[in-house]
């Protein structure tokens, strides 16, 4: 079902790259070095893995914060609603969680709305998440705007066609100079797919003479990631009371703090937010240090 990660570069938020395009990494929005090669270049070591990217000045608040949005349907049916009510709910969940995330001065919000593998869903449910998608991104991009908040994809959403993709490409370009949040959407989006592109791409280099294989190290893998100009992720939330990863950030997750609620996702608000922050702000991260 999945086209693989080739989907053009200006629906990807305009400054992403293919595993084999050019170099435009970035600057993050606070002027903070990104995990990505323009900040390895600048001495800031291992991308998406160590402490090296942290931001010093207020580590108790997580830069980059990613969520695992489960639960929606358990929670309609627990009210005798259709899964799509769980999915509509969520969608308001999202929205606070946005302006949740913006009032704590986090950086990077992102959020998990769709994977390679939800798919396997019946075709009905497949349909009302595409149609949320579309109304989310046509009634929120007034808040974006109001709210600085700039929109990046990660994933392959190009399998969801053209119309919901057109409307995607028209919220990216009008918020791609929004400098509060990025909010993160991983549309069709699998993390093993992901490492797999930066592999081959890595491969292909090497075949071509233009790169030694003990040059592929972490850093040039991460740099070929969709969040290679993201920083670090620092905490990765999953509500719904599952404690596994499913796929998504694998990588980038290697030195995340991990917090697990039990709270579905469309109870998820700003009080559960704050929560995790709190939760963060108390973890000791060493990094594999003492
Ligand atoms: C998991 O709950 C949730 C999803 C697969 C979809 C997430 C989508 C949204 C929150 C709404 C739209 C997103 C945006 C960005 C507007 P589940 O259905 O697996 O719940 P269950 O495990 O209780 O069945």
């Amino acid at each position: 079902m999945s086209s693989g990660l080739r989907f053009p570069a200006a629906l990807m938020g305009g400054r992403d790259r293919s595993p084999d395009g050019p170099d435009d990494s970035r600057p993050s929005s606070k002027g903070r070095p990104s995990s990505g090669p323009g900040a390895e270049k600048e001495g800031q070591g291992f991308g998406q893995l160590g402490p090296e990217g942290m931001d010093a000045s207020d580590p108790a608040v997580p830069r980059h914060v990613a969520i695992i949005m489960d639960g929606n349907g358990r929670w309609a049916e627990r009210r005798h609603l259709p899964r799509v009510a769980g999915h509509r709910a969520g969608a308001e969940a999202v929205r606070r969680t946005m302006q949740a995330a913006v009032d704590a001065g986090v950086e990077v919000l992102t959020v998990y709305a769709f994977s390679s593998e939800n798919w396997r869903r019946s075709a009905e449910e497949v349909s009302d998440l595409k149609g949320l998608m579309r109304f989310y991104v046509e009634r929120e991009l007034e808040t974006l705007q109001r709210e600085q908040v700039r929109l990046k994809l990660i994933g392959d959403p190009g399998a969801f066609g053209p119309e919901l993709g057109g409307k995607l490409q028209a919220a990216l370009e009008r918020t791609r100079d929004n400098g509060r949040l990025t909010l993160v959407v991983a549309l069709n989006y699998g993390s093993q797919t992901e490492i797999a592109a930066a592999a081959r791409a890595l491969a292909r280099r090497a075949v071509e003479g233009r790169i030694t294989p003990d040059q592929i190290d972490e850093a040039a893998i991460a740099g070929l990631l969709q969040t290679h100009d993201l920083p670090p992720l620092d905490l990765l939330i999953r509500t719904s009371g599952e404690v596994r990863l499913s796929n998504f950030l694998l990588w980038q997750a290697a030195y995340a703090e991990l917090v697990f609620t039990d709270t579905l996702w469309p109870d998820f608000d700003e009080a559960a937010f704050n929560g995790a922050l709190a939760e963060f702000a108390r973890r000791q991260r060493r990094f594999g240090g003492r």
